[in-house]
């Protein structure tokens, strides 16, 4: 009998950085998220995320993409999320550009990158997701979902977003909560729509985090 192998984990300098970085994901999502990122990679396409923030899981697609020698490509208007604005939960003032009176977490996504050394590996896209979507045609290895947590926000990322996953690529989606008591629903219900759809087939559960393969044509 072979012993099992041990997963993938990122260079320690990268999982200090993410550690280090401002955002919502912990660390064993993470190494999942890693995990599943070096897996797709494999396929020699780009890597999608929606929903950069400060670059705290961007890191991880972006060290996957440099091992396997493609790009990591992430989405984001970092103009915050409706649960990120002023006084709601996940408002963080260092964020807030004092000019503009908006939040901005560009500079800090760019900081985190710079100083993981990965800002070569990375194409930042500044703007709203279904916007960006319509525009993209070609084929990706992974699609990360974690951008507006809205029915309105989550819908359109899957319905823009989910049919470039390649056949044998991978989707994964954040927050996923089946349970209303843990989280909000969107995300889940995307993920039960996915899975309804016949073209995505379950390849792993982290936490909130899950892991679905493209096995189907049709979306
Ligand atoms: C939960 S945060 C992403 C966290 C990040 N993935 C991490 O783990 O570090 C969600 C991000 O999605 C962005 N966002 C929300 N709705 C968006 C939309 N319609 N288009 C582009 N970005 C959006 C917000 O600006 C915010 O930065």
């Amino acid at each position: 009998m072979t012993a099992p192998t041990a997963p993938p984990t990122p260079r320690p300098e990268i999982l200090a950085a993410f550690e280090a970085a401002k955002g919502f994901m912990p660390v064993d999502e993470g190494l999942a998220l890693y995990a599943a990122a070096g897996e797709a990679a494999a396929l020699g396409l780009p890597l999608v995320e929606i929903g950069s923030y400060c670059g705290r899981s961007t890191l991880l697609l972006a060290e996957a993409a440099r091992a396997a020698g493609v790009m990591a490509v992430t989405v984001d208007h970092h103009r915050g999320s409706e649960e990120q604005q002023p006084g709601w939960e996940y408002h963080d003032p260092e964020v807030v550009d004092p000019v503009v009176g908006r939040m901005d977490t560009l500079p800090a996504f760019r900081r985190t990158l710079h100083a993981a050394g990965l800002e070569d590996r990375v194409i930042a896209l500044v703007g709203r997701s279904p916007q960006i979507a319509a525009l993209w045609q070609a084929p990706a290895g992974l699609v990360f979902i974690d951008g507006g947590h809205t029915d309105e926000h989550a819908t359109a990322d899957y319905e823009g977003w989910a049919p470039r996953v390649a056949e044998g690529g991978l989707l994964v989606i954040h927050d996923v909560f089946p349970d209303p008591a843990d989280g909000g629903q969107a995300p889940y219900r995307i993920y039960r729509r996915a899975l309804e759809s016949g073209a995505f087939t379950e390849v792993s559960v982290h936490r909130s985090l899950r892991v679905l393969r493209r096995t189907g044509a049709k979306i």
